[in-house]
């Protein structure tokens, strides 16, 4: 009995736990407003950033106060805070990803919490001819190993890298080095296929559509 009530209440704890957590995403770059869920009546508000104090609002007409130096001074000049309390910060950077607390002068537990994501922007994939395979595939006909390509993704980390013919995946890896690719070996070129690479939010496609590298099946058809 004792150990039942001890594992409710303590998933109990979790579920609130979990259920407090507003979690936010954005692009590298852009603005993000972290809105307060209620009006607080309490005229003394502090934000936190990883538990360091980073913002406050003070007095009967909310002055604002911001702490440049703090984490590192990465927020300097970026913070804002509007008339209800919530916290602005503008041109985003990866670094801002983190916790974000807010805390009245009564209580010792947050109001609020945020868990925000900045994810670095996406650059297109680029699809090229993989040349490595030109004379790998010795029983392939000479016209399969020109239908060799290689889709890559630059300057990007913590992505999904995938091709696609029309809606179905073919095939996909996640990505982690900051340039790695993903090859596609057809026999024949035919319907739609793509590469698209995708963060949590965002994704970027690039058609394959260059015939003269390969054969169209329905040539290869005729021709065979
Ligand atoms: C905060 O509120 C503003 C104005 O209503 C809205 O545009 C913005 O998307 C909200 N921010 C978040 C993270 O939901
Ligand atoms: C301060 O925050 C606590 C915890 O969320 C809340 O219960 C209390 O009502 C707040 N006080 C005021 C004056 O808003
Ligand atoms: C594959 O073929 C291309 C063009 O025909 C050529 O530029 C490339 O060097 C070849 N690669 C290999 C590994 O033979
Ligand atoms: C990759 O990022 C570096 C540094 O951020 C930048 O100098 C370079 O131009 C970028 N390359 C591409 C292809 O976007
Ligand atoms: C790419 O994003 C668009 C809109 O954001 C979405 O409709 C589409 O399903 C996404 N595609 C993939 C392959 O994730
Ligand atoms: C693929 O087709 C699109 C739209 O028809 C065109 O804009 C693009 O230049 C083509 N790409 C190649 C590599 O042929």
């Amino acid at each position: 009995m004792f150990i039942f009530y001890f594992l409710f209440s303590w998933s109990l704890a979790g579920v609130f736990g979990v259920d407090s957590v507003k979690s936010v995403s954005v692009t590298e770059g852009e603005s993000v407003s972290l809105n307060l869920t209620e009006i607080q009546r309490d005229e003394e508000m502090t934000w936190k950033f990883n538990n360091i104090m980073i913002a406050k609002t003070y007095g009967k007409d909310s002055k604002s106060r911001f702490y440049e130096g703090s984490a590192d001074g990465r927020f300097r000049d970026r913070l804002k805070l509007d008339q209800t309390g919530s916290l602005i910060i503008t041109n985003t950077r990866t670094t801002d990803s983190g916790e974000y607390t807010v805390f009245n002068r009564t209580s010792e537990t947050p109001f609020n919490i945020f868990s925000l994501a900045v994810y670095a922007p996406l650059s297109v994939p680029v699809i090229t001819r993989d040349s490595s395979q030109n004379s790998s595939s010795s029983s392939s006909s000479s016209s399969s190993s020109s239908c060799s390509f290689l889709c890559s993704a630059v300057n990007v980390s913590d992505v999904t890298l995938s091709w696609y013919k029309g809606n179905s995946l073919l095939s996909s890896i996640s990505v982690s080095d900051l340039s790695r690719s993903l090859s596609l070996h057809l026999e024949c070129l035919d319907d739609f296929y793509s590469c698209v690479v995708n963060n949590p939010i965002r994704n970027q496609t690039t058609h394959l559509n260059n015939t003269e590298l390969c054969q169209t099946c329905s040539e290869s058809y005729r021709a065979g």
